[in-house]
């Protein structure tokens, strides 16, 4: 696990410094003695904390069960559909890729023959990586990030949004490419000014990066899922497995030696990219003008799709409990997002993702 500054989960309401919380003394509010104190929370945040700690010791006795089952069906179903030949690291038929730099289809969705059913036989069945767009220019959605929450400090911020909320325009796209689906984590905004990601795949239940960036750019680099499995020099997190030393701003893009095609393509505003997060590595680096005022901001949303993940992600849901504790504390957060109401912070790593 990365070393962080703070400690891994907080509340929105401490984030201006969870550090400070021991260091100034809080002034005990007593009624009717000063007008300046304000009356403290209903429930102390040392006592949200407490229940947090509690959850996800409690949840974690379910999780490794709960991830085994998981990891078993995820293997069976993908060996009942497309493992066997990428596991010899061959392509799809037809879908070949020139060696080296390759660029992602980008489908336009206002063009005359565009057809959701097609995409999903041509793409999300073999697990091929597209991006969707709307030559009209009109936006795919309206979404925009949680306010609270977020501190710009060039580090790498990951807000959960609330579990069912709605986003128009791309929620229409995910039911039409992943029919019966179901989230598989809540959303999640990718938020500061950092510049460059680890390249890795995700360790959860085999799910789809429906990936819509709301503004800004991003250079993406996407390897399928067949060579991603012939990768030897991916190490194991917390929840992912990544390139050692891949955001490193000079030596990030070393490993690419060593892999024999993959996609590359700039990544613009008000487009949608859609992928196979747990069967392709996928690396992304913030791109940076002049004029920009912010930073990127893009939303992540993950419907369950069990094909083609990578054997890896299902060995650490399986046995790694480091996986358990992750996906323990995950889970502890969405049930503290239901009773308090609260906006959790996911823990601030600074080069993940
Ligand atoms: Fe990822």
């Amino acid at each position: 696990m990365e070393p962080s500054a703070v400690p891994p989960y907080f509340f929105h309401d401490q984030a201006q410094s969870c550090s400070k919380l021991h260091r100034k003394p809080r002034v005990a509010w007593e009624p009717g003695k000063s007008k300046t104190q304000t009356r403290p929370p209903v429930v102390p945040l040392r006592l949200k904390i407490l229940f947090w700690r509690v959850l996800t010791v409690m949840i974690l006795l379910v999780v490794p069960v709960f991830n085994i089952l998981i990891a078993i069906i995820n293997c069976i179903t993908d060996r009942c559909t497309h493992a066997f030949r990428a596991c010899r690291g061959v392509a799809p038929k037809g879908r070949e890729l020139l060696e080296g730099e390759n660029p992602i289809d980008e489908l336009d969705m206002d063009a005359e023959d565009f057809s959701f059913k097609k995409v999903r036989e041509d793409y999300v069945k073999h697990s091929i990586p597209f991006v969707l767009f709307s030559s009209s220019g009109k936006r795919i959605s309206d979404a925009t990030p949680p306010t609270e929450g977020f501190k710009d400090d060039g580090r790498l911020q990951v807000l959960m949004d609330k579990a069912f909320r709605c986003f128009p325009g791309l929620d229409e796209i995910i039911r039409a490419l992943f029919p019966c689906h179901v989230r598989v984590t809540p959303p999640l905004w990718f938020l500061g000014t950092y510049t460059k990601g680890l390249a890795h795949i995700d360790v959860m239940n085999a799910a789809f990066d429906c990936y819509y960036l709301v503004k800004g750019e991003k250079d993406v680099i996407i390897v399928p899922h067949f060579l991603t499995w012939k990768m030897k020099n991916l190490k194991p997190g917390g929840d992912n497995w990544y390139v050692p030393n891949s955001s490193d701003p000079i030596k990030g893009y070393d490993y690419l030696k060593g892999v024999k095609s993959y996609y590359r393509f700039k990544m613009q505003e008000n487009t949608f990219l859609i992928f196979n997060s747990s069967g392709c590595l996928h690396h992304f680096t913030n791109v940076y003008h002049e004029e920009d005022t912010t930073s990127p901001q893009a939303l992540v949303l993950h419907p369950g799709y069990a094909t083609n993940s990578d054997p890896r992600v299902w060995a650490s849901m399986g046995l790694d409990p480091r996986v358990w504790l992750r996906h323990s504390t995950h889970m502890a957060q969405l049930v503290m997002n239901s009773v308090f109401g609260a906006q959790l912070v996911l823990p601030r790593t600074g080069s993940k993702y």
